[in-house]
């Protein structure tokens, strides 16, 4: 089943991929012939969670191709604080505009929404699951800035757990050769299970550690993240995590000269800012490439009939999710959808295993 809703960046082909970032640099090369590419188009940004980088660059993205956006970032100024559905809202947006960027703080929202909208869905993070237009960024970056997506190895470190940057982007990332991981985390905060899965099932090489000073020195590129407050049970499991991982000078010099430091932002402070200076912090410059990144998908995603992303073969079925983070708890109307992974089901919205 093909169609035009980015969910998950990874089920795309590596072809299909690349073709955006063929796209990205064209842009970035020569932005004045694209200033009028989509005239006439309206983008709607509904976040239903707090945004700088990702509704913004969304908006500029559309606002640089000529086309118009509308939206709320505050879904209390909308129905929704009257009680409406995902299904309702999305519905109606659908017929005012021409692609939806959605991010919510439920798991599996944006593929859900895209049942609804008639019109290209963008998920721009779903609760602690996936956000792959952030991955457009990180995969650009690589690309430009070092040359290949394929032969890293790549350090993650912070919450592995709730990092839904991470997820998406270990994804990605096992689809192209010889990738090898350290991922760096406390116990608490370790990748879910499913992503485990997913490097083993590609054959990518993992190690864990529970070290930044010991893992830092052998790596192509340092990917950190924040420790996601907003996912914790309690302020007191926050505060045990907070503060255990951080980049400072000491710990860098003995990185690679040639390691680039990746961060999706906003950071809180896993990286010292003295380190901002250094020529391989490149994580203000990745919030640019992104922006190029979403351009581009923009445009793929409206304009080219050769574009396309491939879903899972879900199947409506009677497996019901269990997972209390997944939107299927939230909004009971949705069709249970599932497909198979090595013999298990799966929940087509949350990725969960369902039993
Ligand atoms: C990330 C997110 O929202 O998941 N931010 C972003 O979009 N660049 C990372 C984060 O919030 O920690």
């Amino acid at each position: 089943m093909f169609d035009k809703n980015l969910i998950d960046l990874s089920v795309m082909s590596t072809e299909q991929i690349d073709k955006i970032i063929r796209k990205a640099k064209k842009i970035m090369q020569s932005p004045a012939d694209y200033r009028h590419a989509c005239d006439g188009k309206i983008l709607a940004t509904l976040f239903y969670e707090p945004s700088t980088r990702t509704q913004m660059s969304f908006q500029t993205a559309m606002l640089k191709l000529g086309g118009r956006t509308i939206g709320f970032d505050n879904p209390m100024n909308s129905s929704v604080s009257k009680g409406e559905s995902l299904k309702d809202t999305i519905t109606i947006v659908g017929e005012y505009a021409d692609i939806i960027a959605i991010r919510h703080p439920v798991e599996g929202t944006a593929a859900a929404a895209s049942l609804y909208a008639g019109v290209p869905v963008i998920n721009c993070g779903d609760g602690g699951h996936l956000h792959p237009t952030q991955t457009l960024a990180d995969i650009i970056t690589l690309s430009c800035e070092k040359g290949r997506l394929d032969n890293l190895r790549v350090g993650v470190c912070g919450d592995l757990l709730n990092g839904r940057t991470v997820h998406s982007l270990i994804k990605t990332l096992a689809k192209y050769p010889n990738n090898s991981f350290v991922l760096i985390s406390t116990k608490e905060l370790s990748v879910p299970l499913y992503v485990i899965d997913i490097l083993e099932k590609n054959g990518c090489k993992y190690e864990i550690s529970h070290s930044l000073a010991d893992a830092i020195t052998d790596l192509d590129v340092l990917y950190m993240t924040r420790i996601q407050r907003e996912r914790f049970a309690s302020e007191e499991d926050y505060q045990a995590q907070k503060n255990v991982f951080v980049l400072d000078k000491e710990k860098l010099d003995k990185a690679r000269e040639d390691m680039i430091i990746l961060h999706p932002l906003p950071r809180v402070n896993e990286i010292t800012v003295d380190i901002d200076d250094d020529p391989r912090a490149l994580y203000f410059k990745q919030a640019q490439y992104g922006m190029y990144g979403r351009m581009a998908l923009i445009l793929l995603l409206l304009q080219d009939d050769e574009f396309f992303v491939e879903n899972r073969p879900f199947v409506v079925s009677n497996h019901h999710c269990n997972n209390p983070k997944c939107i299927t708890q939230q909004e009971p109307y949705l069709p249970n959808l599932s497909y198979e992974k090595l013999g298990m089901v799966m929940c087509g919205y949350c990725d969960k295993r369902i039993d």
